[in-house]
């Protein structure tokens, strides 16, 4: 696997979290596709479309999918975005999110709520809940209009019991919102099975090592008629040539399509991701991914002993949490806060993500395929070190 990488020799990256180092094939590809569309710009934004919907496609179908649900963005926040202030909600009452939810996300629910007069509601998960589907629907009041969860948490890795609360959710009326940033990739997801689910984004730059700046928003079809689209354009309408009606004519997929001449390139190369995904094939990386996070657990965790925040009941691996594991730091490191993490970087080549949440300091440790179990050693030793 490394060799499908270009790794930096001195730096051991375990942050897949936050963005995954891609497969040196997709980009190598971002820049063909852009060299390519430069030999005729003009030919390259006519034929955008056809090959965005190509690219849409085949992206819906690895999900278990239907193409007309989905659409690109550059980032999930861009995707829920959409659906957080285009969501049709009855007037008043309250928007809810976790205590655990990505602040960018919450700040648009806080947005939506002002500019409408809405309460915002933080719904408290205590740690090392067992039932968190009951926690969360025992949060829900008649008053609650719209639910903010993430699939994963991207402080904790803990891993919502989606479709137990969106079958409780879709009962009650209110429109759940899932943050999923960091699931695709990380584990299987198949949208065959999110029916109860009203809104999703994920991110394709993070477990799924898709090119910079991808991702993507699904929306279930009872909700295409009233979805309302952020901005408007071309497709806004159906459009006459010279270029062709987007997905067959779907006016939700059409309406959806991102607006004006972009560098398409990173989109086109989710084909070549996508490639990358089936040669290797998600199973074995869905394997890998684990075997590494079990590392993780051992070789850091264990050894170290610091308190780790993450639900690790292993069995299957990915019912409770996503592949990142997070430990609470030892109070001289916690002082430190966030230039630990530069420190780390800068002297012993070693990239975490470190952050402070609900005035506890805490160090995340993700891996992926490009990453083995020597670096793992390594990065506990250098942990230890610290110490
Ligand atoms: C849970 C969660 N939501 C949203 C985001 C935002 O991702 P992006 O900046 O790619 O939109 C992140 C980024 O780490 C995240 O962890």
């Amino acid at each position: 696997m490394r060799s499908e990488f270009d790794l930096a020799p001195s730096l051991i990256y375990l942050n897949a979290g936050t963005q995954s180092i891609a497969p040196r094939v997709v980009n190598e590809a971002v820049a063909r596709h852009q060299r390519a569309y430069e030999t005729n710009p003009t030919a390259g934004l006519v034929g955008s479309r056809d090959r965005i919907w190509r690219v849409q496609s085949r992206l819906a179908r690895f999900f278990g999918g239907d193409p007309v649900d989905f659409f690109l963005r550059p980032n999930v926040t861009a995707a829920l975005n959409q659906f957080i202030l285009g969501a049709p909600l009855e007037r008043g009452g309250e928007i809810l999110a976790t205590e655990l939810e990505y602040g960018a996300i919450v700040n648009a629910c806080r947005f939506r709520a002002e500019r409408e007069g809405r309460k915002l509601r933080e719904l408290a998960i205590p740690a090392g809940a067992a039932d968190l589907a009951d926690i969360v629907v025992s949060g829900l009041r008649p008053d609650t209009r719209m639910l903010l969860l993430s699939h994963v948490v991207s402080t904790t890795g803990l891993r919502f019991p989606l479709r137990e609360i969106a079958r409780e959710t879709r009962r009650r009326g209110v429109t759940l919102v899932v943050d999923g940033a960091h699931a695709p990739g990380a584990f299987p997801l198949d949208f065959g099975e999110l029916g109860d689910v009203d809104f999703y984004g994920g991110n394709l730059h993070k477990w799924m090592m898709g090119p910079k700046g991808t991702g993507f928003g699904w929306a279930n079809k009872r909700h295409h008629d009233a979805l309302v689209p952020l901005a408007a354009g071309w497709t806004t309408y159906p459009s006459l040539e010279p270029y062709p009606e987007y997905a067959g004519g779907n006016r939700f997929a059409a309406r959806m399509l991102m607006l004006g001449c972009h560098d398409f390139a990173p989109y086109y190369a989710i084909d070549d991701t996508l490639d990358f995904w089936e040669r290797v094939g998600p199973a074995a990386i869905h394997a890998r991914i684990y075997e590494l996070t079990r590392e993780i657990e051992t070789s850091v965790g264990e050894r170290l002993g610091w308190p780790c925040v993450t639900p690790t009941s292993l069995a299957p691996p990915w019912e409770l949490s996503g592949p990142m594991r997070t430990y609470e730091l030892p109070e001289r490191l916690a002082m430190e806060g966030f230039a630990l993490m530069r420190r780390l970087h800068d002297t012993r080549g070693l990239q975490v993500a470190i952050f402070n949440l609900k005035g506890r300091w805490l160090m995340r440790l993700s891996a992926h395929v490009c990453n083995n179990e020597n670096e793992i050693h390594r990065a506990a030793s250098i942990l230890a070190d610290l110490v």
